[in-house]
C-alpha cells in the first residue's frame, strides 16, 4: 500500500514538474507574443499644437513631406504671427517616425535684396521638394507672388540644394510653358473652336459690354480654352501647386492655372528644374486648388479643394489611369460631420506610408497665421477601392485606426 502511495506521489510530482514546464513555456511564449505585438503607439492628433524638438509648434504650412534615406523631411511655409506674407521662407523639419520632428531651420530663405523675386514680404506658398536620382539634387518648387502685387503674378518658383535640409539656392520664377499650347488644345478642332471666341468678350477691364462670368456660355468658352489662349504668350498662371514623381522617375508640376479655374499637369525636365512643354489641362472651369496626388494599384488619385481663400470648403476627388489623364471626378471623399468643409482643412499633400497613404491638410488661421494647424488623416478605401476620409481626433500610425482612450 505504502509503495503504491509513493508511486502515485512520484507520478503526481513528475506531472507537477511537467505542468510547471508547460506553464512556464506558455507564459514565456505569451510574453514573447505580447512584446512583439506591443508597439509604441505613434499618435497623430489633427488640429492640435504639434510641438517640435524645442517644444515649439511646427511652422511648415501648405507643405509636403519627402522620404529620403530613411528620414522624413517636412517642408512648408514659415508663417508669422501677423502676416501671411513670407518674412522668413521655407522651413524644414526632419523625423524618423512622422510624429517627433526636429527643426532643421530655414531651407529656402527669402532675400534681403529688394530686386529679388523672393524678397522678404513676397508671397511664397505650398513648397514641395523632390529628389532627383540622376543629378543627386533636391529640387523645390513653390507658388510665388511678387511683393506688393497681391496674387496677380501667379508664378512658379524653383530652387535647388545638395542636401535635403538645404540651404536651397533660388534659380528663377515665372509663368509656365510660355508660347506652348496644352496638349489637349493642340489639335485642329480645339484651335478652330478657339478661333471663334475671344477672351476680350469677358474682360470687364477692357470691355464695358463684357459678358458675364459663370454663365453656361462662359463655362463652355473657358472649357474651350479662352484663358489658356489669353495666357499663351506669357505662360500659364501657376498658383496652388504640388509635385508628383511617377513610377518611371518623371516628375510633374500640378498647379492652378487660368485664374484658378483649371488645373495644369506639366511634365518637368529630367533634372526637374524646368518644364518640358508637355502639359494638359485638367477639370477646365472646375475651380480646383490645393492639389494632392497619390498612386495606388495602377490608379492615380487626386484630392483638391474649391476656391474660397483661407476658408475651408468641400474637397473634390479625381482618378485617372495615367498622370496625364483622362481624369474622372468622384464625390467629396470626406464622410461624417463637417465633411462639407473638409473638417476645417484644405489639402496640401498625400504621403505614402508603407502600403498606406496619409492625407495632409492645413487648418488656416488667417488672423494668426503661425497658429494654423495640421490635419493629417489616414486615407481609407471602400469595398471598391475608392478612397475616403473620416475625421479622427487621434489615430495611430501603426494601425491607421483611431485611438480611443
Ligand atoms: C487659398 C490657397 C492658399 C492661399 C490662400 C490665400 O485658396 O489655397 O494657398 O493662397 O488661398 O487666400
Amino acid at each position: 500500500m505504502t509503495i503504491f502511495v509513493h508511486i502515485i506521489n512520484i507520478l503526481i510530482f513528475i506531472n507537477y514538474i511537467k505542468m510547471k514546464q508547460i506553464c512556464g513555456l506558455f507564459v514565456a511564449s505569451l510574453a514573447v507574443l505580447a512584446s512583439c505585438a506591443k508597439q509604441e503607439p505613434l499618435v497623430i492628433a489633427p488640429c492640435q499644437i504639434w510641438p517640435d524638438n524645442n517644444g515649439v509648434h511646427v511652422n511648415a504650412h501648405g507643405g509636403g513631406v519627402l522620404l529620403h534615406d530613411g528620414t522624413y523631411y517636412w517642408f512648408g511655409e514659415n508663417k508669422c504671427d501677423t502676416t501671411s506674407s513670407a518674412m522668413v521662407g521655407v522651413d524644414c523639419y526632419s523625423s524618423q517616425d512622422l510624429v517627433h520632428w526636429t527643426n532643421e531651420g530655414v531651407a529656402l530663405a527669402v532675400s534681403d535684396d529688394p530686386e529679388s523675386d523672393i524678397t522678404r514680404g513676397c508671397i511664397l506658398e505650398r513648397p514641395k521638394v523632390i529628389y532627383n536620382e540622376k543629378t543627386g539634387k533636391f529640387v523645390m518648387w513653390f507658388h510665388l507672388e511678387l511683393k506688393g502685387r497681391g496674387y496677380e503674378a501667379a508664378r512658379a518658383g524653383v530652387a535647388v540644394a545638395d542636401n535635403p535640409t538645404g540651404p536651397y539656392t533660388f534659380i528663377r520664377s515665372g509663368r509656365v510653358n510660355p508660347g506652348i499650347l496644352p496638349m489637349d488644345l493642340d489639335n485642329e478642332e480645339a484651335k478652330a473652336r478657339l478661333a471663334e471666341i475671344d477672351y476680350y468678350t469677358y474682360d470687364e477691364s477692357k470691355n464695358p459690354q463684357a459678358e458675364e462670368w459663370w454663365t453656361p456660355e462662359w463655362r463652355a468658352d473657358v472649357d474651350a480654352g479662352i484663358i489658356a489662349e489669353r495666357d499663351l504668350e506669357g505662360g500659364q498662371m501657376a498658383r496652388d501647386m504640388t509635385l508628383f514623381v511617377d513610377q518611371d522617375g518623371k516628375a510633374y508640376h500640378i498647379y492652378s492655372a487660368e485664374e484658378n479655374l483649371t488645373l495644369n499637369i506639366a511634365e518637368l525636365s529630367d533634372d526637374y528644374l524646368s518644364h518640358t512643354g508637355k502639359y494638359i489641362r485638367m477639370a477646365p472651369g472646375g475651380h480646383n486648388e490645393a492639389p494632392a496626388v497619390f498612386f495606388k494599384d495602377g490608379t492615380y488619385w487626386m484630392i483638391t479643394s474649391g476656391c474660397t481663400g483661407w476658408a475651408p470648403n468641400a474637397a473634390r476627388m479625381f482618378s485617372a489611369p495615367s498622370i496625364m489623364g483622362p481624369w474622372t471626378q468622384y464625390d467629396n471623399p470626406c464622410r461624417g460631420e463637417n465633411a462639407d468643409i473638409t473638417f476645417g482643412g484644405q489639402s496640401t499633400f498625400i504621403l505614402p506610408y508603407g502600403d498606406n497613404f496619409i492625407f495632409m491638410a492645413d487648418i488656416w488661421r488667417p488672423k494668426h497665421p503661425s497658429d494654423a494647424r495640421y490635419l493629417w488623416l489616414p486615407i481609407q478605401f471602400d469595398e471598391n477601392g475608392v478612397p475616403f476620409l473620416e475625421f479622427m481626433e487621434k489615430w495611430d500610425l501603426n494601425t491607421f485606426k483611431a485611438v480611443t482612450e
